[in-house]
């Protein structure tokens, strides 16, 4: 086959917002390091970070934090479109719909300038987790709540599904996992989010592909499904014969296997696995985390496989209360801050995306009418 099969090993653009050593197991964001970042630095300023390829002054934070504030209100379409998206559609669903229609009620309109479209970028970025909680809170019959000025965006989002506010530590793990899901060079929803951008469709256009591509199980969809995975099994004693099981059917273990991080450990999971260590014990229900633990240990056995991103992110959301079916539009919620920053980079130095594809098709054919086509020389 000409190109390569799932594009693997194909550069597809150029950026200068993050980047990945897949055989060091390495990630960073602008050449910071997502270990120093994960430690030290807010969702706000990666925000700021993956937009400006650069780290903000203070000032510049407090601005964009301002801003974030002002842009998580609700839109007053939620109101009328809620309940029935809360009732008829998955979360996913949800949230490609809300953001898509978003774009009605954004006040830069068809505006396509780069200072439009950044205010659009921050304003998608602000408002997610204002539909996700939206949708959660009608579909349970409770009242929406309002977001909270006084919360940094990551703890804002935790007191908007539930209406308290959440502890300082769940807060800060809560924040680092944002900052671990913000960017991931180009994966298929940053891929799909620059595609779109590359035919100069607008911003609201460009992230409701990125977040139909990310809803896939082998991609964002496998964080709410290793969970799953966990609950079904169960103990830790029944890894074994589950995963034999799964693996004689041939079936994958969510979480596991990379396209990039081959032999090597995915850098956001071992963040993951000591922030699901660290809740685990902290929690009533310390046994997710045994069985994935044991889950891991059994995958690289059997198949030398090592958990991606989005296995230990799954106990830490369920350890931090989020309903399982909500990790997904989560992890759209904070990648939406890479997708946006992407689509203003392709924007900035555009060329269609368009690749080409090798035909295997039959040649030669001869147009026969309708009239003449019998059974054989149609299937022929
Ligand atoms: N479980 C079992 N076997 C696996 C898994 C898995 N999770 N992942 C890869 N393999 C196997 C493949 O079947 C293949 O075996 P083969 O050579 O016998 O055919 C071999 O390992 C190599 O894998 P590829 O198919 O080449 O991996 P690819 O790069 O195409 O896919 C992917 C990567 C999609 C992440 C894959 O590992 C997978 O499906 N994982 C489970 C879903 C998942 O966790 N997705 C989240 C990824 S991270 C993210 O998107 C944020």
């Amino acid at each position: 086959m000409a190109g390569s099969g799932g594009l693997e090993e194909v550069v597809a653009a150029e950026t200068a917002i993050s980047d990945i050593d897949g055989k060091l197991g390495k990630l960073w964001y602008v050449g910071y390091s997502i270990d120093d970042l994960a430690d030290h630095a807010t969702f706000e300023e990666v925000v700021y970070l993956l937009h400006n390829l650069r780290l903000p002054t203070q000032n510049e934070l407090d601005d964009l934090t301002e801003l974030m504030i002002a842009d998580r209100e609700s839109h007053d379409f939620v109101g009328g479109i809620m309940p029935t998206l809360a009732k008829q559609t998955s979360p996913m669903s949800m949230l490609r719909t809300s953001v898509s229609a978003a774009s009605a009620y954004d006040p830069d309109g068809w505006d396509q300038s780069p200072e439009a479209n950044y205010r659009k970028a921050i304003r998608l970025v602000s408002v997610i987790p204002t539909f996700i909680a939206a949708y959660d809170r009608t579909r349970q019959g409770q009242p929406i709540v309002d977001p909270n000025a006084k919360l940094p965006h990551a703890a804002n989002f935790l007191y908007m599904l539930s209406g308290q506010e959440p502890e300082q530590r769940a807060a800060e793990i809560f924040d680092t996992l944002f900052i671990l899901y913000a960017d991931h060079t180009m994966n298929a929803s940053t891929f799909t989010a620059r595609v779109v951008a590359s035919t100069l469709a607008d911003m609201h256009s460009a992230i409701t592909a990125a977040i139909a591509a990310l809803k896939g199980p082998l991609h964002g969809g496998a964080n709410e499904l290793s969970m799953r995975m966990l609950q079904e099994i169960g103990s830790a004693d029944r890894v074994e014969p589950y995963l034999s099981d799964l693996f004689g059917r041939k079936e994958k273990v969510m979480g596991f296997g990379h396209r990039v991080y081959r032999h090597v450990d995915d850098p956001r999971a071992t963040i993951l696995r000591g922030m699901a260590k660290e809740l685990a014990e902290a929690s009533d229900e310390p046994q997710w985390f045994d069985i994935a633990q044991e889950v891991e240990q059994v995958v690289f056995e059997q198949k030398g496989l090592r958990p991606n991103v989005d296995f230990y992110a799954g106990s830490v959301l369920y350890y931090l209360g989020l309903p399982i079916d909500l990790f997904t539009p989560m992890f759209a919620a904070a990648r939406a801050a890479g997708w946006t920053a992407h689509v203003r980079e392709q924007y900035a130095d555009n060329r269609l995306i368009r690749p080409e594809s090798e035909y295997i098709g039959p040649r030669d054919q001869v147009y026969v009418p309708i009239d003449e086509r019998d059974e054989e020389s149609a299937a022929s």
